[in-house]
């Protein structure tokens, strides 16, 4: 292929791929299947293997992140990012209608409602229609550059498709986690014995700043855009200004309204006022614009914001009831969480029962007692929290909360470690909760993978003492499993089979399943690729796992504590004997023949008789060598359906010999 030829397909994978990007994160719609996608993506970033000169900034290879931003540049603002005047009262917002009124000396006007988002404010750049800097607020006039971050946001495009007119154009708009991704985020979290994050918006904010482009990537952000900026514009109202937007592929939230009078304001405000809690992310009011370019132009601004925009803040919605009692949870980690079952109380459209206490020094500075009427307020998280209690209503002889001293499931002396905001049950072999618990994050999907087995079975089991750590899974019969309630013939053998098979899970799952505090699914991958089998990860010393790249003190210290407690190498020993993989699979090699005389082999594209890691194993078994890219050196690619074409073309051009899967099958005398 020449430098013109790979130019052009480029240029067309890279519009499809944005396409295909733009219909799955914005529209909901997948028009070509995971794998149609995979190939176009792996065909672009083979093109730009070859031809790294068109590797270009807005390419979609260019999302995955990777880099690292060792410190953040200050970049001052071209236009500097004003905030907005709030108000919290429909009367002062009718004040401020009148005061647009007098300012536009009673000529008519329309407003554009939107929701405040309540993310982190971006103004993001594009020079000849390439995005080109991501700067975030800051102090106003100057922000820190987070370009390589802000690409990660696959809703962000990194071009803009159809022409922006102006050379450079400047789009504003709010990065924000969504809700889900950001309960599922601290729920790894908890899983692991990490600290959970406050909430959404600082979670987004502090993601933003972090060094590493490719962690920012795996959390998922998102951007709505409400702003346009530049010179050469066409757009002569802040509504058309949102149309441009969204022609241009930016994500625009579809919440906004024309409004034509202070009156259809306020019934957007009404509106949204319980509704907003069943959007993806969290807003705190709505943000109310004059619509007309030339109009807030008449307008202005004060030193500090625009007078052609006003923010409406909702009051935190609270209500009053009565604590009736405090109940604490065990986790897997044996951590302890406090909570308030409340008299139920209707709150934002729900009935509120219970409210998130956090930890002892939460009950301590509420002073809370038993009896007090408390307010409780909805505020990001799904289950409310409490703000304040009301002492004139407090009743007499009432003592505060006396914190827990001993596990409320199995008895043991509760500890507190230095430092700790949580309490634990240090009773961890003993402790129910624990113990199931560690046994449920096992079997998890990003763990074992046995999906036929879930919490409720694994109670019964336990309550029968059939199982009472992993290990206990591989030896349980068909008739334990068959003899539970709710279990049939192909059930229990369903359950046998996911248990079977979950002995061919690769080593770093099966890491990530033994539940090391502070080892999370990537830190294990990490583990597992430097060390390559649990003996040389048991054996290796502070120093050493510490200079694995990406792991700090905290997990050295928890991984080197792990292996000291003789009942998780029991533990091991036992998963070891039932078949489970503890280190990573370099198949040995089964010598068939050596009819592939050491010569080497670049397989592409998928296969009719074997998968592609059989095949490999064929190579070797044969007495070939596999390797991954293609040179020069190559002797032969085997090139299956579906390969991409830059490959096939790359191996004519270089003299590598192309052979079909039926040919490889005859090299090896087995066609
Ligand atoms: S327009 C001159 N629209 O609110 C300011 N801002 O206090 C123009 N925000 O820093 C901003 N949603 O982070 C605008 N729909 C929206 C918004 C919005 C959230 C934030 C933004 C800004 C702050 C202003």
């Amino acid at each position: 292929m020449t430098q013109e030829q790979a130019k052009s397909r480029i240029t067309e994978l890279k519009e499809k791929i944005n396409y295909y990007n733009y219909l799955y994160y914005q529209k909901d719609i997948s028009e070509v299947s995971d794998y149609e996608f995979d190939q176009l993506l792996q065909e672009l970033i083979d093109l730009e293997e070859q031809f790294p000169a068109l590797r270009l900034s807005d390419s979609p290879t260019q999302r995955v992140g990777g880099i690292i931003t060792k410190a953040f540049e200050t970049v001052y603002h071209k236009y500097p990012m004003l905030s907005l005047s709030n108000t919290y009262s429909q009367d002062e917002l009718r004040d401020y209608d009148k005061r647009v009124d007098k300012g536009l000396d009673g000529e008519s006007y329309e407003y554009i409602c939107e929701l405040k988002f309540d993310g982190v404010a971006l103004s993001i750049t594009y020079e000849n229609n390439v995005l080109s800097k991501a700067i975030t607020r800051g102090d106003g006039e100057k922000g820190d550059d987070i370009t390589n971050n802000a690409k990660t946001i696959k809703t962000l495009p990194l071009k803009i498709n159809g022409n922006s007119g102006g050379s450079i154009i400047e789009v504003r708009g709010e990065v924000f986690m969504s809700r889900k991704v950001f309960d599922r985020l601290n729920k790894e979290r908890e899983d692991i014995g990490e600290a959970k994050l406050a909430n959404p918006r600082n979670t987004a904010s502090g993601t933003l700043k972090m060094q590493d482009s490719s962690v920012v990537a795996g959390r998922k952000l998102d951007c709505f855009l409400y702003a346009l900026l530049g010179e050469g514009l066409q757009v002569k109202t802040h509504e058309e200004a949102l149309k441009q937007l969204e022609e241009w592929r930016f994500k625009v939230s579809p919440t906004y309204r024309k409004c034509k009078n202070i009156e259809e304001v306020i019934e957007y405000i009404e509106h949204w006022e319980t509704k907003r809690f069943e959007l993806p992310l969290e807003t705190d009011g709505i943000v109310v614009k004059v619509n007309s370019y030339e109009q807030q132009e008449v307008l202005g601004f004060t030193a500090k914001s625009p007078r052609w925009a006003i923010a409406y803040k909702y009051k935190a919605e609270n209500a009053a009831t009565v604590l009736k009692e405090i109940s604490y949870q065990v986790g897997r980690t044996g951590a302890i969480t406090p909570v308030a079952n409340l008299e139920p109380v209707l709150l934002a459209g729900t009935t509120v029962k219970r409210a998130s206490l956090h930890n002892a020094n939460e009950i301590e500075r509420l002073d809370l007692r038993i009896g007090d009427t408390v307010l409780v307020e909805k505020g990001g998280e799904i289950i409310p929290k409490i703000t304040g209690v009301d002492v004139m209503k407090r009743p007499e002889g009432s003592e505060p909360v006396k914190y827990i001293t001993t596990c409320p499931e199995c008895g043991t002396p509760l500890i507190r470690k230095e430092g700790e905001a949580l309490h634990y049950c240090p009773n961890e072999r003993g402790c129910p909760p624990q113990i199931k618990g560690r046994i449920e994050h096992f079997i998890q999907r990003k763990a074992m993978d046995i999906d036929s087995l879930g919490a409720r079975t694994i109670a019964l089991l336990f309550e029968q003492k059939l199982l009472n750590n992993p290990a206990d899974l591989y030896k349980l019969s068909y008739d334990d499993i068959f003899q539970l309630e709710g279990f049939k013939d192909l059930s229990t053998r369903n359950l046998l089979n996911g248990i079977e098979a979950s002995k061919n899970i690769d080593f770093a799952s099966v890491l990530f399943a033994l539940g090391i505090r502070y080892v999370g699914r990537t830190v294990a991958e990490k583990l597992a690729v430097y060390f390559k089998s649990i003996d040389h990860l048991a054996a290796a010393n502070f120093e050493e796992l510490i200079d694995v790249p990406e792991i700090g003190e905290r997990i050295a210290e928890s991984v080197i504590e792990f292996f000291k407690d003789p009942e998780n190498n029991r533990l091991i020993e036992e998963l070891k004997n039932a078949g489970l993989q503890f280190a990573i699979e370099e198949k040995e090699v089964v010598v068939e023949s050596n009819l592939l005389d050491a010569k080497s082999f670049v397989i592409s594209g998928v296969f009719s008789s074997f998968n592609r890691d059989e095949i490999k194993e064929k190579i070797k078994n044969n007495g070939g060598k596999v390797v991954s890219g293609i040179s020069g050196k190559v002797d032969y690619l085997v090139a299956g359906e579906n390969m991409g074409p830059a490959k096939l073309e790359k191996a004519q051009k270089l003299g590598v010999n192309i052979i079909s899967e039926q040919e490889f099958l005859a090299m090896i005398n087995q066609s």
